[in-house]
């Protein structure tokens, strides 16, 4: 049982948002009830955070972070390998699939995993990164629990579609649903957006909401079940993402790191992926439209430009230290964006433009949470190919470009 209407109405009103409930009267009670229980769910102290944007993100003092480079990682490559593949088959690693994102940017309103990148066959994003992740697990001679984030916008899609397609060869056991949360998307004066008579507007929360999702989902108890002790945490958008990598994850556990990230060299130092830092002297992440020109000039102690690595998100976490600060909040970003809505005559509006905001916790900010960080670099064009566009800059064209590159047939 829910809120009653007059509760509904008073948090509304502590809010400034007592339009949601204008066309209470003409909803079936099932979507009343529906309503109700949005509106007690919903968290709206984020709404304020859309007034004072300037306030939320204010940054420490950035400096370099050395990121183990390839030369080092070549030489080491046997025995970092060695030292991953013993804890795979040991089960100490499982696998989390980010799938939550909405993926406006290529425009299809499917989940992005569903995307076919094949031409001459049909070839899925996510049997893409099944098939690296089977690699792994061949490689391995051992399962590993693959952790799958949706949101209310994609799960049924994608577990019907994984479903169908019997996971691509993979083991239904290993494979793990979860939900990410939702919130509130507003107007640019802070206003919740309709989204139906009877629904407040609402896009998935971020990707940073993780962890906190899998275990209010009961997945933690899986993870402690199964001696899991490490969690390689990646997008679903990069078709050459390798998943569980065992050099990698022999990297991280034998330099005892609280967490490991695959980095790339930049193209050009003004590149738009995060860059691998220190702030306040603990790992961070510095946005690409944060890097000042000092930033952007400053050199290391071999005359390298000191922030030359970027973030292609696939970071191995310590289980152990996710759990010391899972319940810290993480800084909230709030995004511009194009929110469909109900307009004032009650007729469905979909936007062209930007009409408003969503917030959103991301994965890039527990990097800071942690106590040390492992910058492992990968090299660029074997293992990273994001599709964020349709065209041009990581897109779909510029990844089949790498796939074919990579022997993959298309
Ligand atoms: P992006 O930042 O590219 O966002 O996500 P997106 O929603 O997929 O795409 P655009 O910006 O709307 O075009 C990076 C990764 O984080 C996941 C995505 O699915 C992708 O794997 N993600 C993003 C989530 O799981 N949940 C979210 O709320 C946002």
């Amino acid at each position: 049982m829910s809120i009653t209407l007059s509760q509904a109405r008073e948090k509304l009103e502590k809010y400034g948002q007592e339009h949601v409930l204008k066309y209470y009267g003409e909803l079936s009670d099932g979507e009343k009830a529906a309503l109700l229980a949005q509106i007690e769910v919903s968290d709206m102290d984020v709404i304020d955070s859309c007034r004072h944007p300037e306030e939320l993100l204010q940054r420490g003092a950035i400096t370099p972070l050395a990121a183990m480079q390839l030369p080092e990682i070549e030489t080491e490559r046997e025995s970092f390998t060695a030292a991953g593949l013993e804890a795979i088959r040991a089960g100490k690693v499982g696998a989390v699939l980010l799938a939550g994102g909405m993926g406006t940017r290529l425009g299809s309103d499917e989940p992005k995993g569903v995307y076919n990148v094949g031409i001459h066959r049909k070839l899925y994003i996510f049997e893409c990164l099944i098939n690296n992740l089977l690699d792994v697990v061949r490689q391995a001679g051992a399962w590993i629990h693959l952790f799958v984030m949706t949101s209310d916008k994609n799960h049924e899609t994608t577990v019907r579609f994984l479903t169908a397609h019997d996971f691509f060869g993979y083991q239904a056991e290993y494979v793990h649903f979860f939900r990410q949360k939702m919130a509130l998307a507003v107007d640019y004066d802070g206003k919740i957006f309709l989204e139906e008579k009877g629904k407040m507007a609402s896009s998935p929360n971020g990707n940073g909401g993780w962890f906190v999702s899998l275990k209010d989902a009961g997945l933690l108890e899986l993870v402690h079940e199964t001696g899991i002790e490490w969690l390689n945490v990646f997008a679903v958008d990069n078709v050459l993402q390798k998943i569980a990598d065992p050099c990698f994850v022999g990297a991280t556990i034998r330099k005892d790191c609280a967490v490991g990230a695959k980095v790339v060299s930049k193209v050009t130092p003004d590149e738009k992926v995060g860059a691998i830092c220190l702030e306040d002297g603990k790992p961070s992440i510095v946005e690409y439209y944060d890097m000042t020109e000092e930033l952007l000039e400053a050199k290391d102690a071999k005359g390298e430009p000191a922030y030359n690595f970027g973030v292609i998100l696939n970071y191995l976490f310590s289980v152990a230290q996710l759990e010391r600060i899972w319940s810290q909040s993480l800084p909230l970003h709030v995004v511009e964006k194009k929110i469909p809505y109900i307009g004032e005559d009650g007729i469905p509006v979909k936007p062209e433009e930007p009409n408003g905001y969503k917030f959103e916790n991301l994965v890039l900010d527990m990097i800071h949470q942690m106590e040390s960080c492992l910058p492992f670099e990968v090299v660029r064009e074997k293992e990273f190919a994001p599709i964020k566009n349709r065209t041009g800059i990581d897109s779909v064209e510029s990844a089949r470009e790498l796939l074919r590159r990579n022997g993959v047939e298309l």
